[in-house]
């Protein structure tokens, strides 16, 4: 059974040390960021909605024009002993266009993917409960934020910059309407409906983002996919921000005004829940 410590990790076939792992530098994740990745978390050794995760994988490939052919077993078969099902962790999948010789931005004919995984635990986020700053930018990032694409530079720099004002993440807009944070998606509490962006070429298809959805709905929320004006989320009694490896994460201040009395809200607290036990019973 490999765990964190021993830090067994998954390159092109061979699972060794992550010491030991190493790609070429003319790789073209690392020349150009020309690949895309999966966060997929594990509760006690099971894999968290893999399908949609795998199918999320498929979309990226597709829109970026990488092909790799692996079925959900063969997916199954390299990430199984990269777990331990004693613990809480995430898959970190990575699957690059491969080499690039003489630096060609132009696809090689044989392209032969880099595929790397490795293992992490997952830390409770600190301030989860408790609720987060954070603050509005402009987003500046390209126009397919529906790939899962490795190329993030202008994800860092929103995040880096919302980090050096105290702020746990920055909450992205276009034009006057909000789109999803910088390394998540976004959800408001407004006239008790709980609303998130739809799904278009402007954010990432969340994994937590469709089961919040699915478990709302279930459990007789009001629930709305629908475009969120910037002005519409500062009116927002909860603000939420989610992902994969912070979950849902309440947004207790926003651009230092505090949402609600500074404290996580009821919605929150019940579709929290609701996950926590989804989570455990699968
Ligand atoms: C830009 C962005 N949006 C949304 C998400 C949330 O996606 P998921 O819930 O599948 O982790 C992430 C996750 O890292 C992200 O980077």
């Amino acid at each position: 059974m490999n765990g964190l410590n021993d830090s067994q990790v998954y390159l092109n076939g061979d699972y060794l040390p992550l010491s030991e792992a190493k790609v070429s530098v003319l790789d073209r994740g690392f020349l150009f960021g020309d690949g895309v990745y999966e966060v997929i978390p594990s509760y006690l050794g099971k894999l968290f909605r893999m399908q949609d995760h795998l199918d999320r994988l498929q979309d990226s490939m597709s829109r970026i024009r990488l092909e790799l052919d692996y079925d959900f077993e063969q997916w199954i078969e390299i990430l199984t002993p990269l777990l331990d099902e004693t613990r809480d962790q995430y898959i970190y999948l990575q699957i690059t266009r491969g080499a690039a010789p003489k630096r060609d931005h132009a696809f090689p004919k044989n392209p032969i993917p880099t595929i790397f995984a490795m293992c992490s635990d997952i830390k409770p986020f600190a301030g989860a409960e408790r609720g987060v700053k954070a603050m509005t930018m402009e987003d500046s990032r390209w126009e397919m934020c529906n790939v899962k694409a490795t190329t993030l530079l202008a994800n860092v720099l929103l995040r880096q910059q919302a980090i050096e004002q105290g702020c746990a993440e920055a909450i992205l807009h276009r034009k006057g309407y909000v789109t999803e944070g910088a390394a998540s998606n976004l959800f408001a509490v407004i006239d008790d409906v709980l609303i998130t962006p739809e799904k278009t070429a402007e954010i990432l298809p969340g994994i937590t983002r469709q089961v919040i959805l699915e478990l709302a709905e279930k459990n007789g929320c009001r629930v709305s996919e629908e475009v969120i004006s910037l002005d519409a989320l500062k009116t927002a009694t909860e603000i939420w921000i989610t992902s994969s490896t912070r979950e849902i994460v309440p947004v207790v201040e926003l651009d230092s005004v505090k949402v609600r009395e500074g404290i996580p809200g009821p919605m929150f607290k019940k579709i929290n829940q609701l996950f926590q036990q989804y989570k455990r019973s699968l």
